[in-house]
């Protein structure tokens, strides 16, 4: 779809490939991510890249097999950048030395020096006066440099990396053996724009650019044919089906499935929105007999999950199959879906929990797929929402779960239950609103828990629900920690749910972090 200039990360493995690739989103640039063994001439002849980034990964270049660029690549008259396992392998591939640990391994904090000559990917770093002339890195490497190849030179060391930043000025080859994108590398950012700027990209990577260019691309894949759009009222959902409506109007039709299992007011919300504000046409299914039905007696978080992803494609389906002549299915599949990663282990990794998708949808209903936010990361999907007009407190909102309450309702699911839950999770984020804290706060919800309490409220006992509030902090979803509210602010809401939440009498804060608990309850 991109007609930008365009830099290509090669992943040797790094657990922190991703990152790269944010930080030179956040420098307009646009780039992608592909594993090492996918890169051959003819995908660099194809690709065309501007620049090259040869990520981290845990291999040592002495394995057999160990991962490898194309040769050609050192051809391609284009700047190159190797971080850390990407260093060695430069090195390894141009005539220097790599040279096993042997008590040179270093992992964490490091401080970089810099050895006098001037180097333009170091603008703006080892400043006397405001950092003491040496920059703090984040070092994770077993192997390292032992010899730098023919034509380059050595600009930074540490204690345990003679070799810390290395370069040869005149190919434009730049390698380090630390992590500029790491959030321990402060001011790694600067290098990311440096090596940009050199390379020439004029960052070009703009929302309203892409917002043009997907118009056309939707336009140009669709032509006069119908087009399906699962709506879950969440931000990737939302953002394609306005993006897709601009480019094609009412040839969409959006499917938003209720299954019962929503938040206060969440599907008056969708509705009016959707329909009311975008005028899209939205066909609102409520299907919370047959789900909560279902659901009825069951307690084991997987076999709710299956229950409810199962349900989720039939009813989808009977919907869809009422839409005249649909042949494409709009989905808000995210970049980092779409990157194929780069496994050493070689396993299977093992499942936690089934998460619900609409995944096989496509082929059992003969349908073709519309991603339009394929190239996007979360963050940048939210400035495309509001490039598109949606409103800032949509974009913004918490992550939720496609199984819905169900999974915060540990064991059997009621309507009671869920009754209650709604109301005391409305009041906790109402709570966390007033006290400004929402934007701080990664995703936070109340779960009802599986057991009554003992409880004295005037001069009467009660024996109702006990509450988990939760709350946590996280860049992905992949690691969270929970949040650190005072205690004045949790006395106040558990307070105020107890009071103004008929059923619950005992309210607990969930202090798990992940791992090893997860986000959810199930
Ligand atoms: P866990 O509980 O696995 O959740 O730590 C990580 C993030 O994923 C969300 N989540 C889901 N999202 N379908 C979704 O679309 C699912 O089945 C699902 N299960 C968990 C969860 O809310 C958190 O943001």
């Amino acid at each position: 779809m991109t007609q930008h200039d365009r830099l290509l990360i090669i992943d040797f493995g790094s657990q922190v490939t991703q990152l790269i690739a944010r930080r030179l989103r956040e420098l307009n640039v646009y780039c992608e991510i592909h594993p090492f063994n996918r890169v051959d001439d003819a995908f660099l002849k194809d690709f065309a890249p501007k620049a090259v980034i040869f990520s981290g990964g845990p291999a040592s270049v002495f394995a057999e097999g160990a991962p490898m660029p194309p040769e050609s690549v050192f051809d391609l008259g284009v700047p190159i950048l190797g971080i850390c396992y990407g260093q060695q392998v430069m090195m390894h591939c141009l005539g220097g030395k790599v040279e096993r640990g042997h008590g040179t391994a270093e992992f964490g904090r490091a401080f970089v020096t810099h050895t006098g000559a001037p180097l333009d990917l170091l603008d703006g770093w080892f400043d006397p006066e405001t950092h003491g002339g040496r920059e703090q890195v984040w070092m994770s490497h077993g192997d390292h440099v032992s010899a730098i190849a023919p034509g380059f030179a050595v600009y930074g060391t540490s204690p345990n990396a003679p070799f810390a930043i290395t370069a040869d000025p005149v190919r434009h080859f730049y390698a380090v053996q630390f992590h500029p994108e790491v959030h321990h590398t402060p001011r790694g950012a600067q290098l990311y724009a440096n090596f940009v700027r050199l390379a020439g990209f004029t960052g070009d990577w703009t929302m309203g650019a892409y917002r043009d260019e997907a118009v056309r691309a939707i336009r140009a894949q669709v032509g006069d044919r119908q087009v399906i759009c699962g709506l879950s009222g969440g931000v990737d959902s939302s953002v394609a089906a306005v993006l897709i409506h601009e480019a094609i109007g009412d040839q969409l039709t959006c499917v938003f499935v209720d299954h019962g299992l929503l938040r206060l007011g969440e599907a008056d919300q969708v509705v009016s929105m959707f329909r009311d504000h975008y005028n899209i046409p939205l066909i609102h299914a409520d299907e919370s007999d047959l789900f909560l039905g279902k659901l009825d007696g069951v307690s084991d978080p997987e076999t709710k999950r299956k229950i409810i992803g199962g349900l989720f494609i039939d009813v989808f389906q009977k919907y869809a199959d009422q839409i005249d002549g649909a042949e494409f299915l709009a989905q808000g599949t995210l970049y980092p879906d779409v990157i194929e990663s780069v496994s050493f282990s070689g396993g299977p990794s093992v499942t936690i929990k089934s998460h619900h998708n609409v995944g096989g949808l496509p082929e059992k209903m003969g349908l073709k797929l519309v991603e339009p936010l394929r190239e996007l990361f979360k963050d940048e999907v939210r400035a495309l929402g509001r490039e598109l007009g949606l409103p800032d407190s949509f974009i913004g909102r918490h992550p939720f779960p496609g199984p819905g309450l169900a999974i915060r309702c540990p064991g059997e699911i009621t309507r009671e239950k869920l009754d209650i839950l709604r109301k005391a999770d409305a009041v906790y984020i109402d709570q966390i609103r007033k006290h400004g804290l929402y934007d701080e706060i990664w995703q936070a919800f109340a779960a009802i828990l599986p057991m009554r309490t003992v409880g004295v409220m005037g001069d009467g006992r009660t024996y109702d629900f006990a509450l988990a509030l939760r709350a946590v902090t996280s860049v992905d979803g992949m690691t969270a920690d929970y949040y650190p509210f005072t205690h004045d602010f949790l006395g106040e809401t558990a307070t105020r749910i107890i009071n103004e939440v008929q059923g619950v009498n005992r309210v607990f804060y969930d202090c798990t972090s992940k791992p090893p608990g997860t986000i959810e309850l199930e």
